[in-house]
């Protein structure tokens, strides 16, 4: 199989695991809530942090199929954080995944609540999966630590600061880290745990997650300002208007790309002593270059 036909197969089992556990249920009063939820959650999306959990579940030696659920659990917390990212409160922004943001559909209400309630259930479909006990803890524990004060709240807390907006380039990497670097590292370091992998497979996907997560963030930032909406799926310029500082403001276009590779590199070179990390190094290069 080749590495396309290989992503492929794992974004298909995310996406019936997802269709399987969101479906529609009439005779709920509140399946309105359901519908936003699924609305966003089953609106496509790359699929990476879930594709991350199994790969690094894979080069493990351990089941993928059980860590499954795990990894769809981390799809739903990111769903919920870009949710939130986007309300008026926030960014600010109209579309998501190439479709209108669920507060435009639904109301803001709604939206926060989608949320809300995907949090929660990414939290419970870990902690009721058939992995062992302390494998579930261990991977709640992991995405309770990306979601929180020092992850993705710290991060967005910082992104959305009055003071932010004239931030050093430390202080930047540290913001990334924390608002989208966190969550990918999870995710990478859950595959591990899901597998009941060693403490240095835990280090090298930590190390492959850190990186991957850097360039990942500085790409999003080029991409803001020089993709296209139709192929990128969300608003162009929306930073801009925010008057955000980012990775493009501090460094351009030029320096930006050099940033990716260097951190690419450095993911490479990290998954390198695990067994078969072909894939996993194909994605990063793939994600270097990504135009949406
Ligand atoms: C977007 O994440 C938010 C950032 C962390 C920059 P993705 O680019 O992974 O979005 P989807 O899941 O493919 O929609
Ligand atoms: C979002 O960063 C990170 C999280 C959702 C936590 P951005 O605000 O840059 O993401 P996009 O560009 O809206 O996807
Ligand atoms: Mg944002
Ligand atoms: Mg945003
Ligand atoms: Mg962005």
């Amino acid at each position: 199989m080749s590495f396309q036909e290989q992503l492929a197969a794992r974004q298909a089992e995310v996406e019936g695991w997802l269709q399987q556990a969101f479906q529609p249920r009439a005779d709920i009063r509140f399946n309105g809530l359901l519908e936003a939820m699924r609305y966003s959650l089953l609106a496509g999306g790359k699929r990476l942090r879930p594709v991350l959990v199994l790969e690094f579940c894979r080069c493990c030696g351990g089941d993928v199929e059980a860590a499954l659920p795990v990894a769809c659990a981390v799809e739903m917390l990111h769903t919920y954080s870009l949710i939130h990212d986007d309300l008026p409160c926030m960014d600010n922004d109209d579309l998501r995944r190439g479709k209108p943001t669920n507060h435009k559909v639904y109301g803001e209400c709604t939206a926060v609540l989608a949320g809300d309630a995907l949090q929660a259930e990414a939290f419970r479909t870990i902690l009721t999966s058939s992995l062992p006990a302390d494998r579930r803890a261990a991977c709640a524990a992991a995405l309770a630590e990306a979601a929180g004060t020092d992850g993705i709240c710290g991060g967005q807390f910082l992104d959305m600061a009055e003071e932010e907006k004239n931030s050093t380039d430390s202080e930047l990497t540290d913001l990334q880290a924390r608002k989208t670097g966190s969550l990918l590292m999870a995710a990478c370091r859950m595959g591990v745990l899901a597998a009941g992998g060693t403490p240095a497979q835990e280090r090298a996907a930590a190390a492959y997650g850190m990186a991957v997560g850097a360039a990942f963030q500085i790409r999003d930032d080029m991409l803001d300002e020089l993709a296209s909406e139709a192929e990128l799926g969300k608003p162009i310029g929306s930073d801009k208007a925010q008057g955000k500082t980012t990775f493009m403001t501090l460094y351009g276009a030029e320096k930006c790309a050099a940033l990716v590779k260097e951190y690419t590199d450095a993911a490479v070179s990290a998954v390198s002593g695990l067994q078969n990390p072909d894939f996993l190094q194909t994605l990063a290069l793939s994600l270097a270059d990504r135009t949406h």
